[in-house]
């Protein structure tokens, strides 16, 4: 069975739209090792109650490169073959980068290139604009910056107020990670320079 790998730092419902994808057979995965770095977070007890296995790894007090060995270490000992942030709120090293070329997933809660960094939302909303939406990439070097598997347009209501639409932006994150997973497992796609061309497109 293939194993996937889940980075988080703290709520997981990321992390939950991909166990559940996993258990109903829609992922095409199962998830093989959930690693925090923030002991005793929500995301931690969702993948307990799952049967998963999890670590927290603290990154206080250690170099980034230092924390993203083990991590890696972890993640390869568990024969993961793709690893997905979920709500991961580090940036991880080069080294890590390397190690798992062109198979790290990230989401966020913007359509990317559009409101990278922190509070995508927040931003979203002083920005103005009247769409926004989630974004699945694969990571690269740079902030939110490597190219986009898969995207979803959320409109902005006058009435939003950040956390309604963070909330719509989730919904959409969570239909979008499951299937974005699962293209990238199945080998669905191709690179072509920034472009990822989806073969189910
Ligand atoms: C999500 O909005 C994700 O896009 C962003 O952080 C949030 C994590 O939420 N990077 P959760 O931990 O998956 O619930």
């Amino acid at each position: 069975m293939t194993s996937i790998g889940v980075l988080v730092s703290g709520r997981g419902s990321n992390l939950q739209a991909l166990i559940d994808a996993s258990l109903s057979g829609n992922l095409g995965a199962q998830i093989g090792l959930v690693i925090s770095n923030r002991p005793g977070v929500e995301a931690l007890a969702r993948a307990s109650r799952a049967g998963i296995p999890n670590v927290a790894l603290d990154h206080r007090g250690r170099s980034r490169e230092a924390h993203d060995r083990e991590m890696a270490a972890r993640l390869q000992a568990a024969g993961v073959v793709l690893v997905c942030l979920a709500g991961y709120m580090r940036l991880v090293s080069k080294e890590f980068l390397t190690a798992f070329e062109e198979r790290i997933l990230n989401v966020h809660p913007s359509l990317l290139p559009a409101f990278p960094g922190l509070d995508a939302q927040r931003q979203a909303l002083e920005h103005g604009v009247q769409v926004t939406g989630a974004t699945v990439h694969f990571v690269t070097e740079g902030l939110d910056s490597g190219p986009i598997v898969l995207q979803e347009a959320v409109p902005v209501k006058p009435t939003d107020t950040e956390k309604s639409l963070s909330d719509r932006i989730l919904e959409a994150e969570h239909r979008i990670y499951p299937r974005a997973v699962s293209l990238v497992l199945g080998k669905r796609y191709r690179i072509a320079g920034r472009r990822v061309l989806l073969e189910e497109a």
